[in-house]
């Protein structure tokens, strides 16, 4: 079969691989008819997380057809059309059984990213997420293995195309998880930066829960003009804009917002001394975008981070945290929890979160798709993969 594979910084390709195989009796193999790349993939693109191997299969976001069924799978049937969860989880263990189920202790047995791991297990295995997080092949290809396919996979309702239900498998609920961490609803006030999907998912979900104010913080002109048409939020651009927290407290009587919504992660713009001592190892993370948020953030507010983090960061202001009283909520998304509540909205058509996609290519043209979204040419946005 064809798959998206990755073999070092900024080289990715697609390559003819084995078909995937039923390991495990509750694994199933599924065609897959759409996948996206995400930001996180951006990560791996740029050579940016470790326990990468050559030829590794790349993508997290999928959905399709089920092909073949392991014997003990009873949730699904061969035929039936679903989106998979890009976090693995067993559906038994104690995180499982908490609906924390990025947290599920069964399915990675690597060691994930933690520095100072002691004894912990390991959080959940990811599809296309390096080695660390268990090498599980990803799904930008033809075909995709998923297993403990009795608690991942949603089965879908006909009549919703693709494009409405892909983003279930995980930028959909990071939005939505995103909002509910940030602990706002109506009449809220938030700021959220980052302006890619993410940050547009979130956007959506805020909306959704009656935030009445979105301050949104990016450098792409394109895409806050988008979600200043699309969510009605307040565009700051920090190309112009040098302090947006400095902006946003003088618009809210010198207090901030109630939230602020971290949508950038590790790679973050802004700081050039972070920047490169994050290039060199001396720092895990770039702080910039964490610090912006803290200073943002009235005071007993929250902070909510869908984005990345990894190790160490120096400037992480915890004190002016502690003055304000601040919460901190963060991590991989539950997607399996979410994906349910998420596609009501959707069939009632209260969210649409197709409107985001700007590029729709073959996996053919992956690498292109890659070069594009990276850089953000072309006004891109969210790319989508079909296989055929
Ligand atoms: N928690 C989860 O489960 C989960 C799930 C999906 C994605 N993510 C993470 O969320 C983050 C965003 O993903 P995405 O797909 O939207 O990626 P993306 O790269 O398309 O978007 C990031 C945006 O942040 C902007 N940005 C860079 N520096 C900034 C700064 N200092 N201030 C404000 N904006 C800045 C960029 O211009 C870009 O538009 C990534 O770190 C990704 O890995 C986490
Ligand atoms: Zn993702
Ligand atoms: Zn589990």
């Amino acid at each position: 079969m064809k798959a998206l594979t990755w073999h070092g910084s900024h080289d990715v390709r697609v390559d003819t691989v084995p078909d995937p195989i039923i390991r495990d009796s509750d694994d199933i193999i599924l065609q897959v008819t759409a996948t996206a790349i995400c930001g996180s993939d951006l990560h791996l693109y740029r050579g940016k997380v470790p326990g990468m191997k050559d030829g590794d299969i790349l993508g997290h976001e999928f959905m399709g057809i089920v092909a073949e069924v392991g014997p003990s799978v009873t949730a699904i049937a061969k035929g039936d059309r679903v989106v998979v969860p890009f976090t693995i989880s067993c559906g038994d263990c104690f995180f499982c059984g908490k609906e924390l189920y990025s947290a599920c202790e069964n399915t990675n047995p690597s060691r994930g990213a933690i520095l100072n791991k002691k004894e912990i297990r390991s959080g959940a295995g990811m599809f296309g997420y390096t080695h660390l997080y268990g090498g599980y092949a990803g799904g930008q290809a033809e075909y995709v293995r998923v297993p403990k396919a009795n608690v991942g996979p949603l089965k879908l309702p006909a009549g919703l195309p693709d494009a409405k239900v892909l983003f279930l498998s995980d930028i959909l609920p990071t939005g939505y998880q995103a909002v509910i961490n940030a602990q706002v609803g109506q009449g809220s006030s938030i700021v959220i930066f980052g302006a890619g999907p993410v940050g547009l998912m979130a956007a959506a979900c805020a909306r959704l829960a009656g935030v009445e104010t979105i301050y949104m913080v990016d450098e792409h002109q394109y895409r806050l003009d988008f979600a200043a048409l699309t969510y009605g939020v307040v565009p700051i651009n920090f190309a112009d804009v040098d302090d947006p927290a400095e902006m946003i407290i003088e618009a809210t009587d010198s207090r901030g917002v109630d939230a602020a919504i971290e949508a950038v992660g590790f790679e973050a713009k802004g700081s050039a001394i972070e920047t490169v001592m994050t290039n060199l190892k001396l720092e895990g993370s770039s702080g910039k975008a964490l610090r912006q948020c803290i200073a943002a953030t009235r005071r007993g507010g929250t902070v909510s981070v869908p984005g990345v983090y990894a190790g160490f960061i120096h400037g992480f202001l915890f004190g002016d945290a502690f003055e304000k009283g601040l919460t901190f909520k963060m991590g991989q998304t539950h997607v399996q929890k979410f994906m349910p509540i998420l596609l009501e909205h959707i069939e009632r058509g209260e969210l649409n979160p197709e409107v985001i996609i700007s590029h729709q290519l073959k996996l053919s043209e992956a690498v292109a798709g890659y070069e594009m979204f990276d850089k953000a040419d072309d006004q891109c946005r969210k790319v989508v993969l079909t296989p055929n």
